[in-house]
């Protein structure tokens, strides 16, 4: 904190919902934010809000935190200098837009510009470069919604060490904070009573783009995570009967064991929520139509150009885009037949949900292990060095996804840096052969009942993709050979000796 002189600490420009709340933040932790929006209403109320908190739960203190500016030449000169500045504007354009704002205004060199929005990691690395001339750019994905800029997000910055160095303070100020003995989250959500004490939610993730790579991947997990929580209300609701509010309780039930996770908790309230309007339940008047912002479908295009399978991830992007197509759902539900009858109707409910409670857990793990695979892949393309025990660290509070589960992963890579992929952590390999059955048993339950499951059961194809020592890719490359010459390997000659058999020919088999 700058006590010395009448300079602020830090400036946030853009005061929407995540950059009001991030100065609000930074204030309640003792810095001195200079803010600004171009809608000036933003800045009044954020100035306000703040003057409100101080009041009302800072009672001895009376100085004013934020400054409310009336433009970027005003907060730029009211900055401690090497200036620190936070963008919190949407990704794309708007960032390019700022960025050159503060160029007019006489930005420095060796001042940074840190961008928070959910960027594309790859025009991240392009801006590092564009503006090295003008000043420090910095990156810092940030997960945990409103509540957790608020509160204490989990923090993925990226990019130049020294401009880390500068900011770290701040950093570890505002992050959200686990308790280092049981790896779980503390919150406080009060304003003026920071959560000071616990291991802060922020790591320096690497060079330039890895921040938002491994945010981006976050992202990935969390729409997996979430289409296999609704599958299994899906399966619950539809196949097995229970009320939305009974999946509620179930989920509640499942939220106290190993599926332990701000994403299972929230679930279990939409369920129980009753309709203000109606009085039915909410999760029934909620038309079925997912929308995204893209994170997701970045998360599965990187997968498949660099070639590291993410099904899981990919399928929930899959289930979203499907969720839109509500006319042609509507006029196929008529045309299309499914089973007779619902498998689930006549089966013991407590034994399915126990097998579906195991299903879940499975699904998870196999589609974290997809993320972290992908992670290491592009790490490893990028020359990035990533610490995954610490990147599942700052996950495990703060951030959408955070769930106890993160802990044994933080664990997994803690015992094991060189860990391949996450199937192969004793652990996890142990719990999956145990409730693998289970896992089977789930999904022959929706694909019998009619009901889809593309995330809980592409996760399992993923497990028995990768437990299998031989696939039929024997055949694919046979196929390639036969049509396009393509060339095979085989199995009892050195590999990269490539052959060819005439197929349309005599049937010879020659080296090439
Ligand atoms: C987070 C969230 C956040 C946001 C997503 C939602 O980590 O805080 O991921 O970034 O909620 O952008 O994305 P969709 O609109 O694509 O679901």
């Amino acid at each position: 904190m700058n006590n010395q002189s009448n300079l602020y600490d830090i400036g946030v420009i853009g005061l929407g919902v995540m950059g009001k709340n991030l100065a609000l933040n930074i204030a309640d932790n003792n810095y001195r934010v200079a803010a600004f929006d171009l809608d000036e209403i933003k800045v009044q109320d954020t100035v306000k809000q703040e003057e409100l908190e101080r009041k009302q739960f800072l009672k001895q203190s009376t100085q004013a935190r934020i400054l409310g500016c009336n433009n970027l030449s005003e907060m730029i000169s009211k900055l401690e200098k090497p200036r620190v500045l936070l963008l919190s504007v949407p990704a794309g354009a708007p960032v390019d837009g700022v960025c050159q704002s503060l160029i007019e205004v006489g930005i420095e060199d060796d001042d940074i510009v840190i961008d928070t929005g959910n960027s594309l990691w790859t025009d991240t690395l392009e801006r590092e470069k564009r503006y090295a001339k003008d000043f420090l750019f910095f990156s810092c994905a940030i997960s945990g919604g409103e509540v957790g800029a608020r509160f204490g997000p989990s923090l993925m910055p990226s990019g130049s060490l020294k401009a880390w160095q500068r900011i770290e303070p701040i950093w570890q100020a505002i992050a959200a904070k686990v308790d280092a003995n049981t790896g779980l989250p503390i919150e406080r959500f009060e304003p003026g009573n920071p959560v000071t004490e616990g291991e802060p939610c922020t790591t320096y993730i690497g060079p330039a783009g890895s921040g938002h790579y491994v945010k981006m991947v976050h992202n990935g997990i969390e729409y997996a995570d979430m289409q296999l929580i609704c599958e299994a209300y899906h399966l619950l609701n539809q196949g097995l009967g229970l009320s939305a509010s009974e999946v509620g309780d179930v989920f509640e039930r499942w939220n106290k064991g190993s599926l332990n996770s701000y994403l299972m908790e929230i679930s279990a309230d939409i369920l129980k929520q009753a309709d203000p309007l109606t009085g039915a339940p909410l999760v029934e008047m909620i038309l079925d139509k997912a929308g995204q912002k893209g994170t997701g479908l970045w998360t599965a295009v990187s997968s498949l150009q660099i070639g590291c399978p993410a099904p899981t991830i990919a399928e929930a992007v899959y289930a979203r885009a499907l969720s839109t197509q509500k006319k042609q759902r509507h006029q196929l539900s008529q045309r299309l037949s499914g089973p007779s009858q619902v498998a689930l109707v006549n089966t013991d409910k407590q034994a399915f949900i126990d097998q579906l409670e195991n299903a879940l857990y499975c699904a998870k793990v196999s589609c974290y292990a997809q993320g972290f695979q992908l992670m290491a892949m592009q790490a490893n393309e990028q020359g990035w060095q990533l610490d995954f025990g610490e990147i599942a660290k700052i996950w495990r509070a703060g951030c959408i996804i955070r769930a106890t589960f993160l802990q044994s992963i933080t664990q997994a890579y803690q015992q094991d840096g060189e860990l391949e992929n996450l199937l192969m952590a004793e652990t996890f390999a142990k719990a999956l052969s145990e409730k693998q059955q289970d896992w089977r048993v789930a999904i022959s339950g929706a694909v019998l009942s009619g009901i889809p499951a593309p995330c809980i059961s592409s996760a399992l194809a993923y497990y028995d993709g990768y437990r299998s020592e031989t696939l039929p890719a024997s055949l694919l490359q046979g196929q390639r050979d036969f049509f396009g010459a393509h060339t095979f390997e085989r199995i009892d000659k050195p590999h990269g000796e490539k052959y060819h058999l005439n197929w349309s020919g005599d049937r010879r088999i020659n080296k090439v």
